[in-house]
């Protein structure tokens, strides 16, 4: 071994360490440093730095790994014997005893290879979070706890029951403890259905989270309807084939798994692809034109105000021509179903749905035959209903040919209904084509993956989820009303299914650049999002561009997932919108690893940093 000289103004090196000695049995003496009652430290003099609620807990040099960043005290103030809760929010950190840790003597020896060590003790920082009454309640601190009282680890089961962390949707361990399972109440009222964000930069560990969470709410009889924008949850009644996620899986003592056979569906639009065209339960779906609010459509569509004006004029007439033609209300009905059809309009609010029966092929040919005026060009129906001498004369005979003007608006309006008839995608029904029933999506254990990965057009995918989203919450209140009957007539009944459904890339559909442009749509979501407390329905916004979203979202929105956000500006804006996460944690949101996430969830007593589950099962990886 080499020896290193003793720096400038030092005769030795056994000099230093004496004098480190004596100052360090000083301190022991005047008891500092901690006492051999289990405590593992012991809080610090105040300082003019101080803050409220944050104390400084010195630790003895055998301690100081037993303290690590968020693992939970206690301290039991000396004297007056009040007992504070805390969590380590910084450090440990190791500090020299008695010269500074950038002094000159300790500089050089550490870069001279020097193998003293001068004696050292442990720093962290605790934040309060709050005084233990009697009765094991929490209460704000009014007072702080005085120099040198004692500090005390928790061990697992009791920040277990401090933090109230559990939940039989367990989504993974906390970190800064060994075994500390964080999970949510799948059962608590106020938990899921005032909706969740799950938000993180791409690779972050959104998807594993959402899979996971998946997972765990299908084993816990919650109905679960997934909008997967990429297809990425297709294959998700099979075991993971990830080894990295094998490997993850298996460290924590998990199983990779399929969902349980059966409780699975994929859906998909028809005439248009999906991922995984070999999962065992496939339903290709159409959409009901008439469901789709005429307004919804419009946000949709992105239509001007001359376009919008013309849109809705021509949906006027298309209405006429359904009541001439006898489709609705029905001609040939009885007098009671056709008073039930009229019944039906007089309460029909067209911001919700469309007027019953209504087609796209009729809208189309309404705006054909307008557009053939003022373009003075041939008008040829295709739509039946246009086909009969009925349909052309309500047609003909409601139009008004002078106000009809511009055609390039109305050829605007007939290419872009054009391009959706093209996709075919609306009221399509044979043997493998369904129209999409949404009270069939809310069965209890049950995983329903609406596959929108080949929508083809932006547009589409939105109209999709819009509809699905009026349609889930209008079956949903169905649900409830009819519990409600039934149990009002006293019997015994099965409650409705708890809804969890879940939007993937919501950016896309809620933008904050669009907001003022889809105000209906806006207030749609805001509608549900109400409602869904009372009816147990749980929104879950999964995005990796927050700053997309629009902010009167997250008022919807008391639950929070957040993994690693890299953009400062974007956690910064952030921090302003979600309370109650102290800035130590906020500190680490740039550096978190994938599958690490800061959860917020109202269950808890406060969030925490939390290492995610891995998924049990497939997702497919999207390049
Ligand atoms: N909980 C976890 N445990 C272990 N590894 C994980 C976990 N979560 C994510 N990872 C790793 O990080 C990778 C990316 O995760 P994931 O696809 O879930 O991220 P993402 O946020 O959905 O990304 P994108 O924005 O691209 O959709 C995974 O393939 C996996 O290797
Ligand atoms: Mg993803």
């Amino acid at each position: 071994m080499t020896m290193v000289p003793p720096p400038e103004g030092v005769r030795s090196s056994a000099d230093v360490q004496s004098r480190l000695e004596r100052d360090f049995q000083e301190t022991r003496a005047r008891g500092a440093l901690p006492a051999p009652d289990g405590s593992i430290g012991a809080t610090m003099f105040d300082q003019p730095g101080s803050e409220d609620n944050s104390i400084t807990v010195l630790l003895g040099r055998d301690k100081l790994q037993m303290a690590p960043a968020q693992s939970l005290v206690r301290i039991i103030s000396r004297g007056d014997q009040r007992r504070y809760l805390g969590v380590v929010t910084a450090g440990p950190f190791a500090e020299p005893d008695s010269l500074r840790a950038d002094s000159n003597i300790l500089v050089t020896v550490a870069t001279r290879g020097g193998d003293y060590l001068p004696s050292f003790h442990g720093r962290v920082q605790v934040t309060l979070m709050g005084e233990e009454l009697a009765d094991g309640t929490l209460s704000p601190p009014r007072l702080r706890p005085l120099p040198h009282s004692p500090v005390y680890r928790l061990d697992e089961k009791e920040s277990m029951a401090v933090l109230k962390s559990a939940g039989d949707l367990r989504l993974g361990l906390a970190v800064g403890h060994e075994q500390l399972p964080v999970g949510i109440p799948s059962q608590m009222k106020s938990v899921l259905p005032r909706h969740t964000a799950i938000l993180g930069t791409t690779g972050s560990g959104k998807s594993t989270t959402v899979a996971e969470l998946i997972c765990q709410a299908q084993a816990a009889g919650m109905a679960v309807v997934l909008l997967d924008v990429e297809g990425e949850y297709t294959h998700l009644h099979q075991p993971t084939t990830d080894a990295r996620m094998r490997a993850s899986l298996s460290e924590r003592g998990l199983e990779p798994r399929g969902l349980p056979a059966g409780s699975m569906t994929l859906y998909h639009l028809v005439n248009r692809e999906t991922a995984n065209p070999d999962h065992p339960a496939r339903q290709q779906f159409s959409l009901q034109f008439a469901h789709l609010s005429p307004y919804t459509i419009i946000e949709m569509l992105e239509l001007n105000d001359p376009q919008s004006e013309r849109f809705l004029y021509a949906y006027d007439l298309a209405k006429g021509v359904l009541r001439d033609t006898g489709t609705f209300p029905r001609g040939t009905a009885s007098k009671e179903e056709r008073d039930s059809d009229e019944q039906f309009l007089l309460q029909l609010d067209e911001f919700e749905r469309g007027y019953p029966r209504m087609t796209l092929p009729l809208l189309l040919d309404v705006v054909t035959y307008c557009y053939s005026v003022v373009s003075k060009s041939e008008f040829r129906p295709f739509c039946k209903e246009l086909k009969t001498p009925e349909g052309i004369d309500s047609l003909t005979k409601h139009v008004d040919k002078k106000s009809l003007q511009s055609a390039s608006s109305w050829g605007k309006v007939r290419s872009v209904l054009w391009r959706l008839q093209r996709l075919k995608i609306f009221d399509q029904r044979s043997n493998e084509v369904q129209l999409l029933r949404h009270a069939s999506l809310l069965k209890p254990g049950h995983l329903s993956v609406i596959d929108l990965s080949d929508s083809g057009m932006t547009e589409l995918t939105n109209i999709v989820i819009a509809d699905l989203l009026r349609g889930i919450q209008e079956a949903q209140e169905n649900t409830y009303t009819e519990y409600e009957q039934q149990r009002g007539g006293g019997n015994e009944v099965a409650p409705p299914p708890r809804v969890l459904l879940i939007i993937e890339e919501a950016h896309e559909f809620l933008s904050a650049e669009r907001i003022e442009k889809t105000p209906i749509l806006y207030q749609q979501v805001a509608r549900i999002a109400k409602r869904g407390r009372k009816r147990w329905l749980g929104l879950v916004f999964v995005t990796q561009l927050p700053q997309h979203l629009p902010r009167q979202i997250f008022g919807l929105v008391n639950s929070y997932i957040l993994h690693k956000i890299s953009d400062p500006q974007v956690a910064s804006t952030l921090q302003k919108t979600i309370s109650g996460i102290d800035a130590g944690l906020w500190n680490r949101l740039p550096g978190l690893a994938p599958g690490q996430a800061i959860v917020s969830f109202p269950h808890m007593t406060r969030p925490m940093l939390v290492s995610i589950d891995p998924a049990p099962g497939q997702l497919r990886l999207i390049d």
